[in-house]
């Protein structure tokens, strides 16, 4: 049975590089896995715990839970806004962390990468995201990074599945992540 991937994507543009990123990991994903690529999180209304009762969950944010549900593991791509997580993103996984002690995310394997126009490519939007994620239930795998520079220029006129260096490390990131969702079954 394939290993079932979700991507989470912090950016709503129709031209986002993180997209294309994911984009990129769907097509680079190892024999036995698959990333599935979320739609929908730009639907999902601001959590709020008035509405996040039985029979007032908002559809797409119930759609959300039960592609979460349904996922073995996580890979999630941060741009950075004004050095930290974009919203959209931290509201999927405040969504996502409820309800408490029973979240989607249930100690499942969680990567964060990203790329971002600054020179250190997103890196505190995507430590703030480890952070929100794990205490959100996550599991996060600290040491699979990748943090893309330069975003604006490096993928102007290339996309990253067509970019040697990006696609390899991609690669890499999801292989270390399928392997991550091994060892968990095997534990
Ligand atoms: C509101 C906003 C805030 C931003 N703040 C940062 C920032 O703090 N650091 C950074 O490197 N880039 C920042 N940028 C530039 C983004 O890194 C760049 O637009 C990136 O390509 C967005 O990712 P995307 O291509 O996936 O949409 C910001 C962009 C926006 C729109």
């Amino acid at each position: 049975m394939s290993v079932r991937i979700l991507a989470l994507v912090g950016s709503l543009r129709a031209g986002s590089h993180n997209r294309q990123l994911a984009e990129a990991a769907v097509k680079l994903a190892p024999e036995g896995a698959e990333v599935v690529l979320y739609e929908g999180l730009a639907d999902v209304p601001f959590y709020n715990e008035d509405i996040d009762v039985e029979g007032g969950v908002p559809d797409a944010a119930a759609k959300l839970r039960e592609a979460a549900q349904g996922a073995d593991a996580f890979l999630l791509f941060s741009p950075e806004y004004n050095g930290t997580i974009p919203a959209v993103l931290k509201n999927a996984i405040d969504w996502l962390s409820r309800p408490y002690g029973a979240g989607a995310f249930g100690g499942k394997p969680v990567a964060v990468i990203g790329t971002a126009f600054g020179q250190y490519g997103g890196v505190w939007a995507q430590d703030d995201t480890r952070k929100a994620v794990g205490i959100a239930g996550g599991k996060v795998i600290e040491d699979i990074k990748l943090s893309i520079p330069g975003s604006v220029t490096r993928f102007a006129e290339t996309h990253p599945v067509d970019d040697a260096e990006v696609a390899a490390q991609l690669t890499e990131v999801v292989a270390r992540l399928h392997g991550n969702v091994g060892e968990a079954t095997a534990a």
